[in-house]
């Protein structure tokens, strides 16, 4: 097995454990173990990023974690969005002593991205010093991602312990709006 690589070995057997929110996919990671949420079957090696592509979208929102301004919370948080040509546009939290002003990873990257002229989205990583639980993107940030898609996949990183766990935006908010199948004042989403 290629170091820094993932490999997959193979996806035809996805385990549920009852006692913990996630099912083990069968997919093996060199540098990270990869969980994916009971409710999505979907396969990593059908339709999820494998190999170097993830590899680099979660180091760089590991990377850009440090770069968090958090003076208030000390939550430090990185976030790092795979646009559909490659690209990789980072984000980090920007907290403000006027509390309601602070802005999250996500959000940071996500308005980084659009201002740069991206505006379809195929994954985001999002990396905390959290390793306890996955820290997934917020009610704002869900409801941000919603509007550039549904089928967006979503990363929840532990950097530490080199886990993550694999959702994606329909499953982070459903009964969302504008829901799926249709248009909004004449935009199709
Ligand atoms: N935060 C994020 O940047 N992303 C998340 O997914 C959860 C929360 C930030 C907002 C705030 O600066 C700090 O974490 C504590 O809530």
């Amino acid at each position: 097995m290629n170091s820094g690589i993932l490999e997959v070995l193979s996806c035809s057997v996805a385990l549920h454990c009852p006692l913990s929110a996630f099912s083990v996919c069968a997919v093996v990671a060199s540098r990270f173990r990869i969980l994916q949420t009971p409710r999505l079957n979907r396969i990593l090696s059908v339709s999820g990023l494998v190999g170097a592509v993830l590899e680099e979208l979660v180091d760089q929102a590991i990377l850009v974690r440090e770069k968090s301004y958090a003076p208030y919370s000390k939550f430090q948080v990185g976030a790092a969005l795979l646009c559909d040509d490659g690209t990789i546009i980072t984000g980090c939290n920007v907290e403000n002593a006027v509390y309601p002003l602070g802005n999250c990873a996500e959000r940071t990257a996500i308005h980084k991205a659009v201002s740069e002229g991206h505006r379809k989205f195929k994954a985001i990583a999002i990396a905390a010093h959290m390793d306890k639980e996955f820290v997934g993107p917020c009610g704002a940030c869900r409801q941000t991602l919603r509007e550039f898609g549904s089928n967006i996949e979503v990363y929840m990183v532990k950097a530490e312990s080199r886990e993550m766990a694999k959702t994606d935006v329909q499953e982070l908010l459903p009964f969302m709006f504008p829901p799926r199948e249709t248009t909004f004042r004449g935009i199709k989403f």
